[in-house]
């Protein structure tokens, strides 16, 4: 079976889990919310924690990432500006380049919360 890894485990993460588990081998980490399923090996994982981003990812091996750890409160991230953008661009960046490192595909989830800063959504 390949091994696929999903970071963060909301409320995505914990559906692609159940509906992934029997067609691969599933790890996962969360990051304050643990999570009680008993198809996937848990780890805790803060993915603003640079290093061990690159440690675990490296050493689980994932065939393929989904990442889905996001600050996804859309008025948190508005007044939390730089706590928002570190998650959400620079160690999902990160998290990209070390799965490209090891060779792993990724699937990047994005928004649909998206817009120019000039015009509406
Ligand atoms: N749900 C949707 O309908 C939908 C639609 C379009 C796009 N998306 C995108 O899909 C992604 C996931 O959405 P979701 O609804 O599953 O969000 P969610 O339920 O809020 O889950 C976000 C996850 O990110 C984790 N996380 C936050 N900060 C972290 C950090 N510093 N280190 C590690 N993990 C961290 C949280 O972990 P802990 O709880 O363990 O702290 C949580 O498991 C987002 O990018 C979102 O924009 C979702």
């Amino acid at each position: 079976m390949d091994k696929l890894l999903i970071i963060g485990t909301g409320l995505l993460g914990s559906r692609i889990i159940e509906m992934a588990s029997e067609e691969f081998e599933i790890v996962n980490t969360y990051n304050k919310n643990p999570v009680d399923l008993q198809s996937t090996v848990s780890h805790q994982l803060d993915i603003t924690n640079q290093t061990m981003t690159f440690k675990l990812i490296k050493e689980l091996n994932p065939d393929y990432t989904i990442h889905t750890a996001a600050h996804t409160g859309v008025d948190y991230c508005e007044v939390h500006g730089s706590e928002a953008y570190s998650v959400n661009v620079t160690e999902a960046r990160n998290v990209s380049e070390t799965s490209g490192e090891i060779g792993a595909k990724l699937v990047y989830i994005s928004t649909d919360y998206i817009f120019d800063g000039a015009k509406g959504r």
